[in-house]
């Protein structure tokens, strides 16, 4: 019997946790399959998904910074993917390359799952306006807030990534604008850092005054890179939270697409948690 093969793209990904996360999920679902990671070079992302779709690969996670690549080479890609314009799961099926996103669901289950706030009604801010912010736009709308501002370094990102989502903001009744990181006067129930800043040792792209007492202050990174943001949100009396959560259940999501079953993500990411603090 061949085993089904997965695995992550990306450059760099030797630190990716995401082997370890399905690994577990395989083991607590009865599943049978292999799951390793690749580190791609730049310029050969379409020929490596070739490669691996040639060696029997059954599906794939795409990491930095191949996800707007995914997005184009896809064959059929889900609707949150073509508004994200971002993907990061593939799966080979039939000679069809299916592209889909569960980043921005993988970030709303962990903010209202796993730490308990339900996004409904509430005011964001999303800082940044790359890919990263692209994936989770989407589902951040789809939870029903209030308000959303998208704040970006580059405002025309900012201004480009809003008008595409506009639609869907109608949809949701949610006010959504675009700003300069130094652009708004409000503050917010929740901030979300998409910013490449945590990745890069960069300071908190924006001022304090944005947090509300109290606010949920969430960094997209995880690890060390995510430490300066979280001492700043504790030290202005926000809830600090990083991207750990949004890493299991976008895999848990991953998962559910490739196998049907969703995996006990919440029990994942505890023992993750132990693993990396050892
Ligand atoms: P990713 O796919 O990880 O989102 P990206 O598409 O390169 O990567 O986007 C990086 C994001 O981080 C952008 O929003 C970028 O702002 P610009 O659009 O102005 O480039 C933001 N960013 C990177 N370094 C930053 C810094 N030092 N301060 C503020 N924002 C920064």
């Amino acid at each position: 019997m061949t085993t089904d093969l997965y695995c992550v793209m990306g450059h760099p990904v030797a630190h990716s946790r995401s082997p370890w996360i399905h690994a577990r999920f395989a083991e607590l679902t009865g599943q049978q399959l292999h799951y390793d990671k690749r580190e791609i070079p730049l310029d050969h992302f379409d020929r490596s998904v070739h490669d691996f779709v040639r060696e029997g690969g059954l599906g794939c996670n795409i990491t930095v910074p191949f996800k707007f690549e995914a997005a184009k080479l896809a064959t059929q890609t889900s609707a949150r993917g073509l508004l994200a314009q971002a993907c990061n799961v593939l799966s080979f099926k039939d000679g069809q390359i299916l592209a889909d996103n569960t980043d921005g669901i993988g970030l709303v289950d962990d903010i209202e799952r796993n730490a308990g706030l339900s996004l409904k009604g509430l005011h964001l801010l999303l800082i940044g306006a790359g890919g990263a912010a692209a994936g989770v736009l989407g589902p951040l709308l789809q939870a029903g807030p209030a308000h959303i501002s998208v704040a970006n370094r580059t405002l025309h990102k900012a201004t480009e990534l809003v008008a595409r989502h506009l639609p869907l903001a109608a949809q949701q009744s949610t006010t959504l604008e675009a700003h300069t990181l130094h652009g708004f006067d409000a503050s917010f129930d929740v901030i979300i850092n998409a910013t490449a800043t945590s990745l890069s040792g960069a300071a908190v792209p924006v001022a304090a005054r944005a947090l509300k007492p109290g606010a949920l202050a969430y960094d997209m990174m995880y690890g060390p890179g995510a430490q300066g943001f979280m001492d700043w949100a504790r030290a202005h009396g926000a809830l600090p939270r990083d991207g750990l959560g949004m890493l299991v259940e976008q895999a848990a999501e991953a998962f559910l697409i490739w196998r049907g079953v969703r995996p006990p993500s919440n029990q994942v990411l505890a023992e993750l948690r132990q693993v990396i603090q050892g």
